[in-house]
């Protein structure tokens, strides 16, 4: 016994900063950013705390699947950074929704709700859980070098979550690290201790964008490929590809790469552009809410990030749609 999904919820920043605003910060321009990425705008947190946007999420998803704050059995945050160090911002989940139950925290950057999809399988497998919600939210904007016209552009506030129950839906799931800090990192930069001997590198985000570039597209269509055929199936079952949203010519490449028909990927990239660890489930909700997702329909699911990790898996929506009658 493993699970289902039951349901999903989103939490983005209010404000939307456009590529034309951008434009007037850096060196650069919306038609440079749109045929390079996809990305034509993306939400930034002004008055939201993560915590606010992870608790939104939460309850939408909870709503989304008709379970009560009190019937979780764990809940799960995939993120990079909170606002505190300790405690997690699952316990801060746990505590403004009024759940009693474990919480804790998984970070593999952009690759996060897949990990934590995983994790959260265990404790299915074990029979330890009816009840699990994941969160993954991630707020860039606070360690993006906004003078850095190279990475400043891609990333985006927001995220969303996703509440599993007891069932049968997920038919794969492969997880990957290749410990590489060269071409992706986000240092701490901050350290109190007098006796510490390095020197502290500044806390933004350091990308070789090129050579990311090059891992993702291969990520992505090993990724798909291997969950596909773990599953028992073949790329032409999948319904509907929900890839990391990072940018749209990395999911142009990887759909020419496996013969899946581009129309069959959910992309979201041009209005919120990468949104990390949110960035999957944040796409997902919207798929099961504009009812692009039928119920029985076959799901591929691939991130990729700072690790570098990947995650990739497939699963069986067997969920009502979640689209509301008119
Ligand atoms: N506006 C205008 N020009 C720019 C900009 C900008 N915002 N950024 C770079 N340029 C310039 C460069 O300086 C370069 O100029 P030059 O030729 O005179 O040197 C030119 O545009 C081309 O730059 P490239 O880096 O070659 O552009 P490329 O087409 O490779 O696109 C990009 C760069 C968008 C970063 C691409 O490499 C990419 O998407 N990489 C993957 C990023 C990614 O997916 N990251 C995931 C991170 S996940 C996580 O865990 C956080």
């Amino acid at each position: 016994m493993s699970f289902s999904i039951l349901g999903t919820g989103k939490a983005v920043p209010d404000y939307i900063l456009t590529n034309d605003e951008l434009s007037t910060m850096v060196e650069t321009n919306d038609e440079w950013i749109k045929t390079r990425t996809g990305i034509e705008e993306r939400r930034v947190c002004r008055n939201e705390t993560l915590t606010e946007l992870t608790v939104r999420a939460a309850k939408n998803a909870l709503e989304d699947a008709g379970v009560a704050p009190s019937q979780l059995d764990l809940i799960i945050c995939s993120t990079m950074r909170g606002e505190n160090i300790t405690p997690s911002p699952a316990c801060m989940i746990q505590k403004e929704i009024g759940a009693d139950c474990p919480a804790f925290d998984v970070n593999a950057a952009c690759s996060g709700f897949i990990y934590a999809l995983d994790v959260a399988d265990g404790y299915f497998v074990r029979k330890k859980v009816r009840y699990v919600l994941i969160v993954s939210m991630d707020n860039l904007s606070n360690i993006i070098d906004w003078k850095d016209r190279s990475t400043c552009v891609l990333f985006g506030d927001g995220g969303a979550a996703a509440v599993l129950g007891e069932g049968e839906d997920l038919l794969s799931v492969n997880l990957t690290a290749s410990g590489n800090d060269e071409v992706l990192r986000i240092p701490h930069g901050t350290n109190s201790s007098p006796f510490y001997e390095h020197e502290e590198e500044k806390a933004v985000l350091h990308m070789a964008g090129s050579e990311v570039y090059k891992f993702a597209v291969n990520a992505m269509s090993s990724g798909i490929k291997k969950a596909v055929a773990d599953a028992g199936l073949t790329e032409a079952d999948v319904d509907h590809v929900i890839p990391h949203q990072a940018n749209i010519r990395i999911i142009n490449a990887s759909a020419k790469n496996l013969g899946i028909d581009r129309s069959r990927f959910f992309c979201n990239v041009s209005h919120y552009g990468n949104t990390s660890s949110g960035s999957v489930p944040l796409a997902l909700d919207e798929a099961n809410r504009s009812g692009v997702l039928k119920k029985g329909d076959i799901i591929a699911m691939c991130a990729f990030g700072a690790g570098l990790t990947t995650g990739s898996c497939v699963i069986r929506w067997s969920k009502d749609s979640s689209v509301q009658a008119e």
